[in-house]
């Protein structure tokens, strides 16, 4: 079976065309970070006319790459919801259209699915059942997968995800939005230990998140030290980075590795756009060595938002059947 998957339910323009038994034969995307760059953060007027501007060009595009034409599509995928209520009824909008033309079923996937089983795109993929950490800029989420569709939450963030606290700290700082990648590069020529951030919420029992404790205490560790032009000097603002970034791994770290404890699975799963992160992917391999469990994720590019996630989780769902009726419906607000 031939899917083309859409993805546009925040400010990337996700498309890709997976393949049952071949697998991912092409996918594109098209980043607005720089439409949104000059305001701090996503627009979502914005993001929905970029969105409709580059998504047919970008399906022509990568249906050429992958030597296919409309006629060889079987199925089409798009996300459904969470996300920009009109960011995502572009993507709807044209999947649902595209499946009613070319006479195929169209299915619509929840985008912290597609980002759940991305790591399914690699050459060794994780096998069920797992633990999988959701982390992103709007999810910080624990849940026990049982196979595909079965997922049972475990823990999640009771304030700020932890993709929403690297960027709101990026700012603080001056850092371009979005401010994961930033705060990383920024943090590797920070002093380990000349600031110690609160871990939060790890000496309660159980697995949910809270980041918007740190986040104050980052705020204020930025004003303590600020000069005259209201930022820190850059060897101090570099050491907060790193702070801050060692208190999210390591509150994340010890969570994942509560989670494989309580439920006794020796996988773990990291997905989203934090999962891209080098650090928190060093310090889950030494705490997982530690207890013989096992770590899976996708690379890097699949890490964020994609197309190719959506792909492949909504070809999972055609293949079982599932289908979308011709109403063009989204969910911003929709639990895994
Ligand atoms: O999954 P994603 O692309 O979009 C959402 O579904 O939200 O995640 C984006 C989030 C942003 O908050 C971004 O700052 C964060 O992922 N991020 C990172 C890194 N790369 C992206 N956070 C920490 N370290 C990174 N290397
Ligand atoms: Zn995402």
């Amino acid at each position: 079976m031939l899917v083309l998957g859409v993805e546009t339910s925040c400010d990337e323009t996700g498309l890709a065309v997976y393949h049952t038994e071949r697998g991912l034969l092409a996918h594109g995307l098209y980043s607005q970070v720089a439409v949104h760059a000059e305001y701090g953060g996503v627009v979502p007027e914005l993001a929905s006319r970029d969105h409709v501007r580059k998504i047919l060009p970008l399906i022509r595009e990568v249906m050429a790459d992958a030597n296919c034409s409309a006629a060889d599509i079987d199925g089409i995928a798009y996300t459904a919801g969470p996300g920009l209520v009109g960011a995502l009824m572009v993507g709807a909008s044209v999947g649902r259209a595209l499946a009613y033309a070319w006479d195929v079923p169209a299915v619509g996937v929840h985008h912290m699915e597609g980002h759940l089983l991305a790591p399914m795109l690699e050459d060794s993929p994780p096998e069920f059942p797992f633990v999988a950490l959701l982390v992103s800029g709007g999810h910080t989420q624990l849940v026990s997968v049982a196979s595909i569709g079965r997922y049972q939450l475990l823990g999640e963030s009771l304030d700020d995800a932890a993709g929403e606290a690297f960027d709101k700290a990026a700012k603080m700082l001056d850092l371009d939005y979005p401010g994961g990648p930033h705060i990383a590069r920024l943090a590797e020529r920070g002093t380990p230990g000349r600031f110690s951030f609160p871990r939060p919420m790890v000496d309660r029992p159980g697995l949910d998140f809270s980041f918007s404790g740190l986040k104050t205490y980052t705020l204020n560790t930025v004003a303590k030290y600020a000069g005259a032009d209201g930022l820190p000097d850059e060897q101090t603002s570099a050491d907060i980075a790193c702070a801050f970034q060692e208190a999210v791994v390591s509150t994340l770290v010890i969570k994942c590795r509560r989670a494989l404890e309580a439920t006794g699975l020796k996988r773990l799963v990291i997905a989203g756009g934090v999962s891209a992160n080098t650090r928190l992917r060093a310090e889950l391999e030494r705490a997982l060595g530690k207890i013989g469990a096992e770590m899976f994720y996708a690379r890097h590019e699949f890490c964020t938002d994609n197309g190719a996630m959506i792909a492949y989780a909504g070809a999972q769902r055609l293949a079982a059947g599932q289908r979308e009726s011709l109403a063009v419906n989204v969910r911003p607000r929709w639990p895994l």
